[in-house]
């Protein structure tokens, strides 16, 4: 196939072979930009989305039309098979189902509930309506997986796996907006944050929109096709320490930095986990340090078991856009990045 290179402002090649693709998870992060690439592309595209939609439920109906412009935009309940097969699929024929849909707080109940439950739901309706390829959108953090949300995510690749589809299980690294939540605390003078000295973990940080043309390419390359997919995004791993560093330097100040001991995320969960034996709300609490200690320890790379080591140069990469560049943008002004419901910084 022709790549098709759109994330740097270029047309897209449009597909050879344009289809009729149902979308979940439209109006997340990664959803919007995949949904923007495969209209580029000349797919029909049908999304699914919540009555109230984004981070907080802050976008209704209408917002959420816009924000999907090119795309067909119906709204029902996708955990749910009724409204599912009544407002989703109306009986019609789907060729591709793109599911970019995630929990949004990663609590064990929520991530079950849609990473896996609701997913698995979603494929056998699609299955139905005479899909024959599927799309996902998963994490590279699933190839290690100590958290409720990558067992969730992990069990849903087996289903998908097992169903008989064509499958391609995307597996990103790093997104921006998760290594940007220190951008403005930094701006107003305040250190970097890092656990121990900020080189525990590096990633390859990938944007949205060239994660939405690598998800919407799966599509028409064969090579994607029955194929778990870990991707990261251009140039080197880099770590923490880095990312601060290129801060205060397009900041033009001395870099300050104010590290954090790992052992405080330990001291964190323990206490929640003990207290949320009783409390169930602290129980979601101590998953989501759990959460935040291993990305404090563990890097978004391609994990090399053999060798018991993250291995960078064996994680592929993609796109034209680099964190830095989208830092330079969130200086300027130009860009503002989402911050998700849960947010660490
Ligand atoms: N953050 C990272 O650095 C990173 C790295 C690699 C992989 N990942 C993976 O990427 C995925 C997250 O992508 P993202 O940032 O694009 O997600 P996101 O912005 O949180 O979007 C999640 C999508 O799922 C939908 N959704 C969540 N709960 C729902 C529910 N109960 N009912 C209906 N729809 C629901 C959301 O709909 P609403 O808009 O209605 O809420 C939204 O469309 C996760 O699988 C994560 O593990 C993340």
């Amino acid at each position: 196939m022709t790549p098709a290179a759109s994330a740097d402002g270029a047309p897209s090649a449009r597909s050879p072979e344009p289809r009729r693709v149902l979308v979940l998870g439209a109006t997340g992060t990664i959803g919007r930009a995949t949904v923007r690439a495969l209209v580029r592309r000349g797919h029909e595209v049908v999304c699914f989305v919540r009555a109230r939609a984004g981070v907080g439920g802050a976008l209704a109906r209408d917002d959420s039309a816009r924000l999907l412009a090119g795309a067909q935009v119906r709204v029902g309940e996708v955990a749910d098979p009724v409204s599912l097969a009544r407002e989703g699929l109306r009986g019609e024929r789907f060729d591709a189902l793109v599911s970019c849909l995630a929990s949004r707080t990663g609590a064990p109940k929520d991530a079950w509930a849609i990473d896996h439950r609701a997913q698995c739901t979603a494929l056998e309706a699609a299955r139905g309506a005479g899909v024959n390829h599927a799309v996902l959108l998963s994490a590279i953090c699933v190839q290690k997986p100590l958290l409720a949300f990558q067992h969730a995510k992990l069990a849903f690749e087996r289903e998908l796996i097992a169903s008989g589809l064509a499958y391609s299980i995307v597996r990103p690294t790093a997104f921006f907006k998760s290594l940007s939540g220190q951008v403005e605390r930094v701006k107003k003078g305040k250190p970097f944050l890092v656990f121990g000295d900020g080189t525990l973990t590096a990633c390859k940080p990938i944007s949205d929109d060239d994660l939405g043309d690598y998800l919407a390419d799966c599509l028409d390359d064969a090579s994607r096709r029955n194929r778990i997919l870990p991707i990261g995004g251009p140039g080197p791993a880099i770590t923490p320490r880095e990312q601060g560093e290129r801060l205060f330097a397009l900041l033009g100040r001395a870099p300050h930095f104010k590290s954090v001991p790992v052992g405080l995320l330990d001291a964190i969960i323990g206490v929640l986990g003990t207290v949320g034996r009783v409390v169930p709300a602290l129980a979601d609490k101590a998953e989501l340090a759990r959460i935040g200690r291993y990305y404090a320890t563990e890097s978004m790379l391609v994990w090399d078991a053999q060798a018991g080591r993250y291995d960078a140069a064996a994680t592929p990469s993609t796109g034209s856009q680099t964190l830095f560049d989208y830092y330079a943008a969130l200086l300027k002004g130009e860009a503002a990045a989402e911050r998700g419901d849960h947010a660490v910084f």
